[in-house]
């Protein structure tokens, strides 16, 4: 297919070399130009500009936030003033409810097509083609686009017809994820405060009760104190539980655990976590209990 790909950070540059080795023609645009030439050796052309990216059969937007994605998507010469009818917005950043909503019907009003495909799995899983896509979109749009999701993910889960409720998907899995990684960092804080090892604290749950990815990554994150590179930048995942908060206000849900989180986001970033991966958050409570050298 003839595509485009705007936003080539962590995550987007892997998904749009995926397209290509899938044997997909991909235009590719990003702010800082440099991160789309990166994709020229792999046979990516470079859009000169958004609008350059809107030329094909679809369009993806892997974009940082709700921000970005109205500037690519609403401003003039963005992507709802460029793209063809019936032809189709794939929108695989984590954004709100709210915006995913706008964008459907604004596409709607334009007679083009616009589906939410948010991801599970960080940038190394999007090189290699293993993320798990939710889907949520009018199903002929869906359908016309599975082979692009087929190339960047290892299965994609069909969720409604209603693109927003893919977003609900993804923001209710971040929530679980940074419950798990605040939930992991009081744990080993606890039993290393009290003389055991963290790593083989690791290897007992991990092998026992709690043998899932999500314990297995961000544990060893966490053990190791490996906050740096940033997988998934701390200012992401505070942005992640805004909208979930946001969600739950909306839908009338009580998210307590979620208004913890959104404090210990806040605290991570007020002592200079900006850089560090949103894991860190996992590594306040040894701090706080005195025990950890970093
Ligand atoms: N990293 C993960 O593990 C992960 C996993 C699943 C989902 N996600 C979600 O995927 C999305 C991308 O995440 P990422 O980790 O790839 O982020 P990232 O590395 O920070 O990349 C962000 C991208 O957005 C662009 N951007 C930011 N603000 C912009 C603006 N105002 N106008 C135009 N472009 C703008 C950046 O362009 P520049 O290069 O010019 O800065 C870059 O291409 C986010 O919504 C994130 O929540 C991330």
């Amino acid at each position: 297919m003839e595509v485009g790909f705007i936003g080539l950070g962590r995550m987007g540059a892997g998904m749009a070399a995926n397209l290509l080795k899938a044997g997909h023609h991909v235009t590719v645009y990003n702010r800082t130009r440099a991160k789309a030439e990166a994709l020229v050796a792999d046979g990516a052309k470079v859009a000169a500009d958004v609008s350059d990216a809107c030329r094909g059969d679809a369009v993806f937007t892997m974009l940082a936030n709700d921000e970005a994605v109205e500037n690519v998507t609403l401003t003039a010469g963005g992507i709802l003033d460029r793209l063809a009818p019936g032809a189709i917005h794939i929108s695989s950043s984590t954004i709100s409810v709210g915006l995913s909503e706008r964008l459907a019907r604004a596409h709607a009003d334009a007679a083009q097509r616009f589906i939410a495909a948010p991801v599970f799995g960080r940038p190394e899983v999007a090189r290699a083609g293993n993320l798990f896509v939710v889907v949520a979109g009018v199903p002929e749009a869906v359908e016309a686009v599975a082979p692009l999701l087929d190339a960047i993910g290892q299965k994609t889960f069909v969720v409604a017809a209603t693109p927003k409720a893919a977003n609900l998907v993804k923001l209710s899995g971040n929530f679980l994820i940074a419950s798990v990684i605040e939930a992991l960092g009081e744990a080993m804080t606890l039993v290393n405060k009290g003389g055991v090892d963290k790593r083989q604290y690791l290897d007992i749950l991990t092998s026992t009760l709690f043998d899932a990815p999500v314990y297995k990554t961000y544990g060893a994150l966490i053990a190791e104190e490996k906050f740096e590179p940033a997988g998934f930048a701390a200012p992401l995942g505070q942005k992640d539980i805004r909208l979930v908060l946001a969600a739950g206000e909306d839908l009338r849900v009580p998210l307590p655990l979620a208004s913890l989180l959104r404090d210990r986001f806040l605290t991570l970033l007020a002592r200079g976590g900006e850089e560090l991966d949103w894991s860190a958050i996992g590594g306040l409570a040894a701090k706080d209990a005195g025990m950890t050298t970093k």
